[in-house]
């Protein structure tokens, strides 16, 4: 099976990628999309673009954008295209109500028009096959995407990656293989599975029915994408206290000021005490630590 890594904002940056790069390649992660930058304008900030430089990239990593204007996608896509990114992505698929109002992330699914002129800037900007979309099967209910797919398919995509949830379920709640199957046969582009795989436990329910379906067969992903179940399972590593220390070290050198530090990395320990008891018990004392010498001092990661 063909493994993407998935965009974590704040998690799975270019810091997190170059970090765990043996864990990457361990578990058989062949690319990974980037975090979502916004197209908000057609002037692109340049210092959002940091986390997208392909140098010191161990995966090739296709870089995401998020939007409802095409003519700022379009900006921000030839941004990507003078970095050397000959593909990228389109987020259609987060669901935090402030971004969805706005008719951005799934918000996108609301309105096809939108969408359909986003996907044409998407396609025109890099090319038949290079532009790809990250989507929830619908905003309310799980058959809005269904209904879309005659649109969809109307772009020659490199790939429509599903996570099987609507945006109102969040992150909770199971994923609807059933709908997922429904679309991935409508799709006339590659289809790519996510939501709670974990490919460190085959036989979870998830990942056993994923599996067994037979590669080129109705239905069959194309691929991948796994976030969570990656980044917990990191926890688990023998080598992990060492790959945490490098990581706390480079993410130092990335960012200014103890609070950005501290979030940074807090975000990642948040999923590694579902992990296993002792990560939850170094959770207990990590949520407390309020300066970066006493985070390196509960961790045992000192200079
Ligand atoms: C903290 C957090 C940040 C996320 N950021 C992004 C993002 O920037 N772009 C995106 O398309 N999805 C984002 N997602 C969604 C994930 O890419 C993925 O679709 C979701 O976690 C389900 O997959 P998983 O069960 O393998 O984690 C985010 C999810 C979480 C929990």
């Amino acid at each position: 099976m063909h493994y993407i890594l998935a965009p974590l904002r704040g998690v799975t940056v270019r810091t997190f990628r170059a970090t765990f790069a043996p864990a990457l390649s361990a578990e058989g992660f062949e690319s990974c999309v980037s975090p979502f930058i916004p197209a908000l304008s057609t002037k692109v900030n340049q210092s959002s673009l940091r986390d997208v430089s392909p140098a010191d990239e161990p995966l090739p990593c296709v870089p995401q954008a998020i939007g409802k204007d095409p003519a700022a996608l379009r900006a921000l896509l030839e941004a990507f295209r003078r970095l050397g990114h000959a593909k990228a992505d389109l987020n259609a698929g987060c669901p935090y109500p402030m971004i969805t109002r706005k008719g951005r992330g799934a918000g996108l699914l609301r309105s096809p028009d939108v969408l359909a002129r986003m996907l044409e800037a998407g396609v025109e900007a890099m090319g038949p096959g290079n532009f790809s979309l990250k989507v929830r099967l619908g905003v309310e209910s799980p058959d809005e995407l269904v209904s879309l797919m005659p649109m969809v398919n109307r772009f020659p995509l490199a790939n429509l990656t599903v996570h099987a949830r609507t945006a109102r379920q969040m992150y909770t709640g199971r994923p609807d293989l059933a709908r997922f199957l429904d679309i991935a046969a409508a799709s006339s582009n590659p289809v790519v599975y996510n939501g709670d795989f974990d490919p460190g436990d085959p036989e979870s329910p998830v990942a056993s029915a994923i599996l067994k379906l037979k590669p080129g067969s109705a239905g069959a992903p194309a691929a991948v994408m796994v976030g969570r179940p990656f980044i917990r399972n990191l926890a688990l590593r023998e080598d992990s206290a060492t790959l945490l220390a490098a990581y706390l070290d480079a993410t130092e050198l990335e960012l200014c000021g103890r609070s950005s530090v501290l979030g940074r990395m807090k975000e990642l320990l948040a999923y590694w005490r579902e992990a296993s008891p002792a990560w939850q018990r170094r959770w207990d004392k990590v949520k407390l630590c309020r300066t970066i010498a006493e985070l390196r001092m509960v961790l045992g990661c000192r200079r």
